[in-house]
């Protein structure tokens, strides 16, 4: 287990302080977003829907759009690192997230044992981690799941920084499923997809599915 807790980074200080708490005021848990992320997740799991993995680790979950549809469609126990505080103890408040399941850290720093859950995922999360941290970041993502590992996140072809919200140094892109599977190459492609803004509702994300190698 990684008890550590991370280092202070750019990045991890603007999510855990005010940047990280105006992103919470501006996005609204309401019934369109629930729709939503409710579909992104029947589709992302329809090809394993015959055997849905129960315990389900969200890393950077914010106040928990994705837990909280996943809580509709599957009866798995849910998960939650997020280093920002006040949306950690919206997912207890919610009762979106058993208090003890709600930790603090960051994705390179995940205070849970050796495959403890049997699907960890991020969503718009790698994007907002630095190139540098990237590896480390995917590699506890990895050692933290027994089975499962998904994404959503911007795709680019080649790596690239852009502008968030008019800040430098806080949103890369990349072709996340490459980096995934170069980086663990166990990785079995399960599926993968793109949801569009237009027809979905949600920010043109790209997202896979994979499930690690076994012995
Ligand atoms: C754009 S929000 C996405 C929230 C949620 N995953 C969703 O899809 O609605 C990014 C979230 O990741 C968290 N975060 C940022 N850097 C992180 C890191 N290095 N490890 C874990 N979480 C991080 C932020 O605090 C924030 O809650």
């Amino acid at each position: 287990m990684n008890q550590k807790q991370p280092p202070s980074s750019r990045q991890l200080d603007a999510w855990r302080g005010e940047f990280g708490d105006e992103y919470r005021g501006r996005n609204v848990a309401d019934e369109a977003m629930l729709a939503a992320r409710t579909a992104m997740w029947n589709r992302m799991l329809q090809p394993i829907a015959d055997d849905l993995p129960k315990k389900i680790l969200e890393v950077g979950a914010n106040i928990g759009f994705n837990l909280r549809a996943l809580a509709t469609i599957t009866d798995a126990t849910l998960l939650a690192l997020e280093p920002n505080a006040g949306a950690r103890q919206r997912l207890v408040d919610d009762n979106v997230v058993a208090a003890q399941n709600v930790f603090d850290g960051a994705a390179s720093h995940i205070p849970i044992d050796d495959g403890a859950v049997d699907m960890a995922f991020t969503s718009g999360v790698l994007i907002h981690i630095a190139p540098d941290d990237l590896g480390a970041s995917c590699d506890e993502i990895y050692r933290v799941s027994s089975r499962y590992i998904a994404c959503a996140e911007y795709f680019a072809d080649a790596p690239q920084e852009v502008k968030y919200r008019g800040h430098d140094g806080l949103l890369f892109k990349r072709d996340f499923g490459d980096y995934w599977m170069d980086r663990h190459p166990d990785l079995r492609l399960v599926d993968y997809g793109f949801f569009w803004r237009r027809a979905t509702g949600l920010d043109n994300l790209t997202w896979w599915l994979f499930e690690k190698g076994r012995e």
